[in-house]
């Protein structure tokens, strides 16, 4: 029988090409409303599972998938860099959920039943879409959100960020401190914004850009120099740090980057894998996304192990150990960061699939 398109399409996860051997993948669908959703997790390993919760308008349900396997596998990679327990899961939302009043309180509610299917074994928060008063209503309904304690994990991120820039430095340009470095910032939203009162209190002279120009205004306040946002990234600075949208670091940005050393918060900052090749031929020091962002990831793992801000401090110099490993690495293999930090991620993954096996999820809620 001859199949047609539709047919052929296949939502089946195991033959997806980002399955990565993910422990479960679940398909939310609610009848009245329309919303679907879906939530993987990639290993359980010993604690509950976390990844954000995404709100996106996805093309298909397949590209919703896409993003679902990569993202939960993603976070398995950055927990075992950031040296926290958890293992890697995600939650994506087929959007758009209704803007505002009863309708998007119904649907947070109704996302947050699904996170509560997991007994505790899935914990999530914030990400792209979603804002914190969301949380604030999911938690109305599900214990299993983060990021609502005492630890701010955009902050946390910025410290981590600033770590990262600190050791990255060190490697490329043999300093130990950013008196008078110039650093330009892109993006000086949550992460951004705090970043930029780190670096000036280290005496950085920083630039910045931000499409928001209340946000740009704020920073300018502060006495940061203001450019454009298509050309933040060809300033003529010693470090760049994408702290706004995915994908920055493409064929087209590249080869006009002026700076030594790219290290920033952003997600998903190589638009390819060759991109992070393109970058070591250049000599720019690229400080692995996942690695330079783990902070509000470890902020999640303070509040959820209740731990105080000394522990925090003590997995931010950790965080900066494992980047100055990764940078050692790639400069003795003469191979780049991304494929370094890839590499030894990979091995803490395999290391913890032997010491945990697959942890059943009843078992996990039963401890608890
Ligand atoms: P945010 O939404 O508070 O700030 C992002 C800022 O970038 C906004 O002010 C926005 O106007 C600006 N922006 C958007 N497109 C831009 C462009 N083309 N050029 C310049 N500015 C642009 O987000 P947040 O929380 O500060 O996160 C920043 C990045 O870090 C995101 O990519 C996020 O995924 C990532 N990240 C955030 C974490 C967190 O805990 N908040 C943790 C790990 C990663």
């Amino acid at each position: 029988m001859k199949k047609s398109g539709a047919e052929k399409m296949s939502c089946v996860p195991y033959d997806h090409p980002a399955f990565d051997a993910h422990e479960e993948v679940a398909f939310f669908h609610d009848a009245t409303s329309g919303l679907r959703a879906m939530i993987a997790i990639h290993r359980h390993w010993r604690t509950a599972s976390a990844g954000g919760c995404r709100v996106r308008e996805y093309a298909s349900a397949d590209a919703a998938l896409a993003d679902l396997l990569r993202l939960s596998r993603g976070m398995s990679y950055k927990s075992v860099m950031a040296g926290v327990d958890f293992g890697g899961a995600k939650a994506v939302v087929m959007g758009p959920l209704p803007e505002s009043g009863e309708a998007r309180r119904a649907a947070l509610l109704r996302i947050a039943d699904w996170v509560n299917t997991f007994a505790g074994a899935f914990r999530t928060g914030v990400d792209f879409g979603l804002r914190s008063e969301d949380v604030a209503v999911m938690h109305e309904r599900t214990p299993y959100v983060v990021g609502l304690g005492a630890f701010d994990p955009a902050a946390t991120t910025a410290h981590g960020v600033h770590e990262a820039i600190l050791n990255a430095v060190r490697h490329r340009l043999d300093r130990n401190d950013l008196k008078g470095v110039r650093v330009a910032v892109q993006g000086l939203g949550k992460v951004g914004g705090a970043l930029v009162d780190l670096l000036r209190a280290d005496g950085a002279a920083v630039v910045g850009a931000d499409t928001d120009v209340d946000r740009a205004a704020a920073a300018a306040r502060k006495g940061v120099r203001i450019v454009p946002v298509e050309i933040i990234h060809r300033e003529e600075v010693e470090v760049f740090s994408p702290c706004a949208v995915g994908e920055i670091l493409n064929a087209a940005t590249i080869p006009e980057l002026r700076a030594a050393v790219v290290a920033g918060a952003a997600n998903n900052q190589l638009a390819r894998p060759e991109d992070g090749l393109a970058l070591h031929r250049r000599g720019i020091l690229y400080a692995p996304d996942y690695v330079a962002n783990a902070g509000g990831l470890i902020a999640v793992a303070a509040e959820l192990g209740e731990h105080d801000a000394a522990w925090i401090g003590r997995k931010m110099k950790a965080l900066g150990r494992t980047l100055s490993h990764v940078f050692t690495v790639a400069a003795e293999k003469d191979i780049p960061t991304q494929e370094a930090a890839d590499d030894i991620a990979l091995e803490r993954i395999r290391e913890r699939d032997r010491r945990f096996g697959h942890n059943p999820r009843p078992q996990l809620a039963v401890q608890r």
